[in-house]
């Protein structure tokens, strides 16, 4: 179906000629009646014409087309908005389009110069957006463009005065988007490049013919849409290309330990690290942008002191080799890892999930009622931490990184994994062995969600011809792999990978060229790439999952492996299993060879009956309800004066693992106050989401509000001010 704008009431500024008059024809050829703005300026805002928006209305009421013409500045934009209304009765889209230039170095940048290009570009643009918004608020839709430019994006020599005003109209948006998205009001950027006559000064002739105008329409229609619901993008267009652009950020370096001070000498050490954009993340919003910082808070608290200490890690490099009195308690520096159901579902499939087995489809549909995670997904959370680079930094531990194999893993969940988070890890070294032909690093993960524990991995690494510098060659740190008991196995289950297994399973994080690059493979002494070793672990894991649980992540609590012996893609999987009380024991063999790929595994269950705090009986009473029953009661005491105090309207969603479980609402506002289970009729001012056990902790006083805020668990939608008036009613409940 083609877009149609019948119906559309469009406003675009500056559309007297270059891309303006373009997008103006373009609406009014699909249907859209259009307000052609124009003062007719020359290019430095000087003079006034009523030419050039005559021309347009001209073009496009020729070929049957509706629309009227304005002469008024952007600055007069009630006007803008107001020649819209008289015409066609509403306003529905504004392309804020109309621009001057007036190019100098910076140091000759006069105040004139600054300011009219400010008023013509950032202060019009508000302007006009602001005269049009309540009657997008009124009608709940509304369709907004700032045009920015690459000289705000990326500076340019001698536009100093534009370059800052292109880029606050890139800030605007960026509220507009938050602020009109629940009135169905989208507002995007675009930069666009285009032969006119702003640009006939500083491209050559056969460029701006060539780069014409009528590429960069189709995108402002498409993003004035109603099909569209594309909200905050910045975008580059011209020529025919289309681009998106978002904001990377690096992982970043905490140059902080506890109780000393932090210095620019610190900053100064770590600077490449700070800039290195490695594994970067790109944050889409404040609360994204804050939570890592937040979460630095509490890391640097609970550190050692001994921790990433850059002196002793200096020390370390030079003297070489490994000192395990160095290593042993040293932290790898942090990492954090996002991840949303994409990924989920990626290593689902990664692991030989299929939607030919119906049990399956929890871990490969978003939409499925029971959407999880796998439980080994765990690994992947955690293995950042060992696979970044950052072990090279431990003091103590001078090794050749080529020579490194996975030797055993060990994970243990303590909540089932969410679906999407960022979520943190502490790793810690926590033994060193000498074997003689080698040495063992045991590495200890911690991965969080905010404050809360989610998962503790466990790797043990062999790093071959590392041995010999007198270690010990036992550790009680390390989790022992467990040999099944010897008796036929209770089940077997056969399962293909396929020629891709490894293909497929790297797109979840483990990029090791060993197990797609048929050259590497062979410096490496193998016949061919080889599947990874945690995507057997995958398997098996589900395999188990799936036999002894029900498919119910909520009821895996660990699993230890010893790699043994290489897979190929294309293998079949032989899984053996024994139950023994809540623990099966597993061998997992290549059932073409009878080679066992993992020895001495097991999983560990939570049994059905299992009451533990990690495994919360269900279908019992939420603990909040006692307090919003408290609440009622205080509002029926003294509702009146909470009403005069408070006026808003409070909603609640209360969660419970990470499902909805109830929904209240404190209303404040009408009449002497009340407190109901359920939703509310009107207009909520403030929406909380929450979960059960968080909220309890707010209530209580154990858990700081805004610091929950912060760390994702508590969710606010709406007035976000009005969170603080909340004080008044939840005050003193530390008492229930
Ligand atoms: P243009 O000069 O052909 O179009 C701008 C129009 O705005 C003119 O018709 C002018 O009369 C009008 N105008 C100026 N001041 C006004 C005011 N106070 N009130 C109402 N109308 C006013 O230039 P072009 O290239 O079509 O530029 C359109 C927009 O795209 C501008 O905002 C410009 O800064 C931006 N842009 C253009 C690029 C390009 O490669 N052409 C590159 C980056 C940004």
């Amino acid at each position: 179906m083609s877009l149609s704008f019948e119906g559309r009431v469009v406003l675009v500024t500056g559309a007297g000629g270059g891309l303006g008059r373009e997008y103006a024809l373009a609406f009014a050829a699909r249907g859209a009646s259009v307000v052609v703005n124009d003062l007719g300026a020359d290019t430095k805002g000087g003079g006034r014409s009523s030419a050039a928006a005559d021309k347009v209305v001209e073009e496009i009421r020729a070929k049957g087309g509706k629309a009227v013409a304005n002469y008024d500045s952007v600055e007069d934009a009630e006007k803008l908005i107001q020649t819209a209304l008289d015409a066609f009765g509403r306003i529905d889209i504004v392309v804020n389009n109309a621009g001057i230039l007036r190019d100098r170095s910076f140091a000759r940048t006069s105040d004139l110069d600054w300011d009219l290009i400010q008023r013509v570009h950032l202060r019009g643009s508000f302007l006009v957006t602001r005269a049009a918004w309540n009657h997008m608020k009124k009608q709940n839709f509304g369709r907004i463009i700032m045009t920015a430019s690459a000289a705000g994006i990326y500076g340019n020599f001698g536009q100093a005065n534009y370059s800052a005003a292109k880029l606050g109209m890139l800030g605007l948006a960026n509220t507009l988007a938050i602020e009109g998205q629940k009135y169905n009001i989208r507002c995007n950027t675009i930069a666009p490049v285009a032969g006119s006559r702003l640009t006939e000064t500083v491209m050559p002739p056969d460029l701006v013919a060539s780069l014409k105008p009528e590429y960069v329409a189709p995108l402002v229609l498409w993003l004035c849409h109603e099909q569209c619901q594309e909200n905050g993008g910045l975008f580059e267009v011209g020529g025919g290309w289309i681009g998106k652009l978002r904001w990377e950020r690096s992982r970043g370096r905490i140059v902080r330990q506890k109780n000393k001070p932090t210095t620019p000498e610190a900053v100064r050490d770590d600077w490449s690290r700070i800039c290195d954009f490695t594994n970067s993340t790109t944050p889409a919003n404040v609360q994204e942008s804050l939570e890592s910082i937040v979460t630095v808070l509490s890391r640097v608290e609970s550190e050692s002191e001994a921790g990433a200490n850059p002196t002793a890690a200096a020390a370390s490099v030079a003297s070489g080799g490994i000192n395990p009195s160095e290593a042993v308690g040293q932290k790898i520096p942090t990492t954090l890892f996002s991840y949303d159901h994409t990924k989920c579902i990626m290593y689902a499939l990664g692991v030989g999930m299929s939607t030919k087995d119906s049990d399956h489809l929890r871990f490969l549909y978003e939409g499925h009622p029971d959407f999880s995670c796998l439980p080994t997904y765990g690994v992947i959370l955690s293995q950042a931490a060992v696979m970044g680079g950052g072990l090279s930094s431990v003091p103590g531990l001078n090794i050749d990184f080529t020579k490194v194999l996975h030797g055993e893993q060990y994970l243990e969940i303590y909540k089932p994994l969410p679906t999407s988070g960022t979520l943190n890890n502490v790793a810690t070294v926590v033994d060193v062995l000498d074997k003689g032909s080698g040495a063992v690093i045991v590495i200890d993960v911690k991965t969080y969600n905010g404050d809360e524990l989610l998962c503790y991995g466990q790797f043990t690494v062999f790093v071959v011809g590392a041995g010999g510098f007198g270690g010990k060659r036992q550790s009680d740190k390390a989790k022992a792999p467990l040999p099944p008991p010897k008796r036929a196995p209770d089940a077997v289950v056969i399962d293909s990978t396929t020629a891709d297994q490894a293909a497929l399973y790297r797109l979840s994080g483990d990029w090791n060229p060993l197990h797609i690059d048929p050259s590497f493979a062979a410096m490496g002494g193998f016949k061919a790439p080889i599947l990874h070793g945690l995507c057997t672990f995958g398997f098996a894991g589900r395999h188990v999952l799936k036999q002894f649980a029900n498919n119910d992540p909520s009821r895996f609590k660990a699993i230890k492996v010893r790699f043994a012996k290489p897979v190929l893609p294309g293998q079949s999987l032989q899984t053996e299993m024994w139950k023994e009380g809540n623990r099966v024991y597993m061998e997992c063999k290549v059932k073409e060879t009878g080679a066992v790929a993992l020895a001495g595994a097991y999983v560990d269950l939570h049994d059905t009956s299992d009451a533990s705090p990690e495994n919360p009986p269900q279908g019992e009473g939420l603990q909040s309800e006692l307090v919003f029953a408290e609440i009622g009661r205080r509002v029926k005491d003294m509702g009146s004066e909470l009403v005069k105090k408070v006026n808003a309207v409070f909603g609640w969603e209360i969660t419970k693992d990470g499902k909805k479980a109830a929904q209240w609402t404190i209303d404040l506002k009408n009449g002497a106050g009340s407190v109901h289970r359920g939703p509310f009729t009107g207009k909520v001012d403030v929406t909380f989401t929450v979960s059960d056990e968080n909220f309890m902790e707010v209530v209580t006083g154990k858990l700081n509000p805004q610091k929950a805020f912060f760390s994702g668990k508590l969710k606010v939608k709406g007035n976000i001010m009005l969170s603080q008036k909340l004080e008044v009613i939840l005050k003193d409940h530390a008492k229930l």
